[in-house]
């Protein structure tokens, strides 16, 4: 197991290490700079229904239907058209409108969620087009997909899914981009300005990894004994605010509650004392000045502001207490890199209380009963 684990001490590090290959590899092929083209044959295969589809519904559950939150804010920007998040075990018992001018995009690291599985093959019945975006390769929900696109991030082997998201939101920035340019909803400027910055993603995610894991350790340590953690972001960031707190929940049994950063508001914010810690997502975006009022509320309450921020940004920095650098990037690609340093965060949380992050208790791999 040692000589599986590269050198690494769990599974879970080796694979958020292995970050800046698995997402070249989602994208390697598919990304076509100077010919300003990405091949992705799954969506040529639908390309008609994708062109008259008057919705598109995600349908996953876990850490997937986080990917697929992302994906709903970015096919919306570019693509124009309306698309809904279901988890799958919602989904499926609630008798949803469903007709043949839907296209239903599955999202899945294993292809075996019983409760995704299900979902689908009731919607295929009643005629949707399902797009398949599956990790393992020949797996069943792979199967019943009309067409899809694999995310090629190889094995995941711990429980907690890090790298297999990444992939994930590769390919659904691959499926975005390609979309809005069959739809003629984005520019020829934007489209080369996003397929560089996605390109340029390996290579960021390499830069945190290289200069932040010593600060996130000690960050790490400050908080590792927290009871409750509030996790928040904004737009492109309120997904990834979700997704860190469900990995902090997951690796070190911390309560932790990802919300909208102004929705806060409207209750969690009654939490804020002294000793409650809240991570910000404030990498910069347009609305980039709300999130630092957020901020300002939490100070004001004296609560302990922890930050994923631009590189550069020297305004936010100095607000918060403690802050996690990731290089300046597109508010539309940020969440594939935003995510990077919440899953260091939460794994060595976990290292520090001596918890089993490989392997958390009462949590499966792949859940294939409902
Ligand atoms: C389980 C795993 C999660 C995963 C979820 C969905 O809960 O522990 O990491 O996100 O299932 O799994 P899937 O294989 O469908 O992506």
């Amino acid at each position: 197991a040692a000589i599986e684990k590269g050198g690494f001490d769990h599974f879970m590090l080796k694979e958020i290490f292995e970050q800046p290959i698995t997402i070249a590899d989602s994208l390697r092929g598919r990304l076509v700079i100077p010919e300003s083209k990405i091949i992705l044959s799954g969506v040529d295969a639908i390309q008609d229904k994708l062109m008259q589809a008057r919705r598109i519904i995600i349908v996953a559950c876990g850490t997937s239907w986080h990917a697929g939150l992302v994906a709903e804010y970015i096919i919306e920007e570019l693509c124009r058209v309306n698309v809904e998040v279901e988890y799958a075990s919602e989904f499926r018992y609630r008798n949803p409108i469903i007709s043949e001018d839907d296209v239903i995009i599955a999202i899945s690291q294993s292809g075996e969620t019983a409760d995704t599985l299900v979902a689908l093959e009731r919607a295929k019945a009643q005629g949707a087009t399902i797009f398949g975006i599956v990790n393992v390769v020949g797996s069943s929900i792979a199967r019943i997909s009309h067409a899809g696109c694999y995310t090629h991030a190889g094995p995941e082997i711990g429980v907690a899914s890090t790298k297999a998201y990444t992939a994930q939101l590769a390919v659904l920035m691959l499926f975005a981009l390609k979309l809005a340019k069959v739809k003629g909803t984005i520019s020829e400027e934007r489209f080369q300005e996003l397929s560089k910055e996605l390109q340029e993603v390996p290579e960021k995610v390499e830069w945190v990894l290289k200069n932040e894991v010593d600060n996130i350790k000690a960050i790490a340590y400050k908080y590792k004994d927290a009871h409750d953690v509030l996790y928040l972001g904004r737009g492109y960031n309120f997904p990834t605010a979700l997704e860190g707190a469900l990995k902090l929940k997951e690796i070190s049994y911390i309560h932790a509650e990802g919300y909208p950063a102004a929705e806060m508001k409207h209750g969690p914010i009654a939490l804020v004392d002294d000793t409650l810690p809240v991570v910000f997502v404030a990498s910069k975006d347009a609305y980039h000045e709300k999130i630092i009022s957020n901020m300002q509320e939490i100070k004001a309450r004296k609560g302990k502001v922890i930050a994923v921020v631009s590189q550069g940004d020297d305004m936010t920095q100095s607000i918060a207490d403690d802050i996690m650098q990731v290089p300046a990037i597109d508010e539309v690609i940020a969440p594939i890199l935003t995510v990077v340093p919440l899953q260091l965060l939460s794994y060595y949380i976990g290292v520090y209380r001596g918890l089993d992050v490989d392997k958390p208790r009462n949590l499966a791999k792949s859940v294939t009963v409902e």
